[in-house]
């Protein structure tokens, strides 16, 4: 096992009506006002917005409200924040939606807080020193984002979408999730929403360290669970014992505890980046098309992680089969379950006709450089062959 620090001081508030307490929360953590930012209205027509409002205002809490984030957020709506709460450091950034609206209040409170342009960040050319804070209202369980030290934008000029790390300053300092927030979630968002906190797990599942039975034992534990209790949520969006696993499953994916002491991949992630960036596609149903092609083609030299996986929690039964038979068995069982809950198995499905291979792979190694990926390192020759075995 590598050495590892693990700090995840978000405080969680979970259950039924865990909303109304955000003004005490907002409160609790220093806000003296707030900028409250959502997006293309989800959280308007639910009435999840002015129950928000109404605990702000109980709490004594002026705010304002910056609506509009759009999925694969993009730099825009986050100059338009900077520029609203700059030179205002008292501002308390409070997200109340999904990982787009989360990433852009992150972008937000490091933009904020610097002189230059925020995506200096992003791009690697300076390093966040201080933050605004941010609090969470969470409405789907998918990015993971409320409880991680991430953000993702998108920069339209540069056509770049690229994940900035960034713990000690982008974890939230509270989100409220309640699962409920998620019964009016369209079924395509749930899956897509299941299949990245799928996918977050298998980054840091995927390593070559050894000695971490631990580390291994939660991740399989939790993405065991995720494939019990997804067809019960698909089936019945508004059964709360579903619901409430798998909100907390999408937290406990993404916030470190399933890669503690792990050398991590994140190859598939950089990779739907991409797809995402050019097509605008739905980040977790792209990952459900990039990660078998990845596995397929890393477990041709490296397949021991992938034999785990089939056997442990894909329940292979390994008697009689090879190494190899084993592994294309658990890659056809993972794309039969997303197919299941209505996730796309190809890029054709994902509703990209005409890939620009040549584009993506091009993109991929500018943004990433060359070899990327912890697991097995992909130079532009590898991640060109995965690309075409997604058509
Ligand atoms: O915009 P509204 O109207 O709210 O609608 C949203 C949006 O259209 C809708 N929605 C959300 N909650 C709803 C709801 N509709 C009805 N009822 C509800 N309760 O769902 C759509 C998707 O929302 P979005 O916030 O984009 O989803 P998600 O949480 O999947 O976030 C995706 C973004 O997060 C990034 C992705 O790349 C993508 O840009 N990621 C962020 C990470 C992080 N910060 O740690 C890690 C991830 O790997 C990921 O890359
Ligand atoms: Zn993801």
């Amino acid at each position: 096992m590598e050495n590892f620090t693990f700090c995840s001081p978000t405080e969680f508030v979970f259950g039924r009506d865990t909303e109304k307490e955000v003004g005490r929360l907002c409160l609790k953590h220093g806000a003296s006002r707030v900028l409250i930012i959502y997006g293309g209205g989800s959280v308007v027509r639910s009435g999840l917005l002015q129950r928000v409002e109404q605990s702000l205002t109980e709490a004594g809490l002026p705010y304002e409200t910056l609506g509009g984030v759009k999925p694969n957020p993009e730099d825009g709506l986050v100059r338009e924040g900077i520029s609203k709460v700059s030179g205002e450091r008292s501002y308390f950034l409070l997200a109340v939606g999904g990982g787009s609206v989360i990433d852009t209040a992150k972008a937000i409170a490091c933009g904020a807080c610097y002189d230059g342009d925020f995506w200096d960040f992003y791009i690697g050319k300076a390093k966040i020193e201080q933050a605004l804070p941010v609090g969470v209202v969470l409405t789907i369980p998918a990015a993971g984002s409320e409880g991680s030290g991430n953000s993702v934008i998108t920069n339209t000029a540069t056509g770049q979408k690229i994940s900035l790390r960034s713990p000690e300053h982008l974890r939230p300092v509270f989100s409220i999730m309640n699962p409920e927030l998620t019964y009016t979630l369209p079924p395509y968002q749930t899956a897509s929403g299941i299949c990245d906190m799928m996918v977050h797990i298998f980054e840091r599942y995927f390593t070559n360290t050894a000695e971490t039975s631990i580390t291994d034992h939660v991740a399989e534990g939790v993405l065991r669970s995720i494939i019990e209790q997804a067809p019960l949520v698909m089936k019945n969006p508004q059964d709360y014992g579903p619901r409430a696993n798998i909100m907390w499953a999408g937290m406990l994916a993404h916030n470190g505890l399933c890669g503690t002491g792990h050398v991590e991949d994140w190859a598939s992630h950089f990779m739907e980046h991409e797809l995402s960036a050019l097509y605008g596609v739905t980040h977790g149903a792209g990952l459900a098309v990039v990660f078998p092609a990845w596995l397929t083609v890393v477990s041709r030299t490296n397949p021991h992680k992938a034999v785990q996986l089939a056997e442990r929690v894909l329940d292979v039964c390994p008697d009689g089969l090879t190494e190899h038979e084993i592994i294309a068995e658990g890659i056809a069982r993972l794309r039969r379950f997303w197919s299941s809950l209505g996730l796309p198995t190809n890029l054709h499905e994902l509703g990209i006709e005409q890939p620009d291979i040549d584009a993506l792979v091009r993109n991929l190694h500018v943004t990433k450089g060359e070899p990327i990926g912890g697991y097995v390192r992909l130079d532009r020759t590898l991640t060109r062959e995965i690309y075409e075995l997604m058509k």
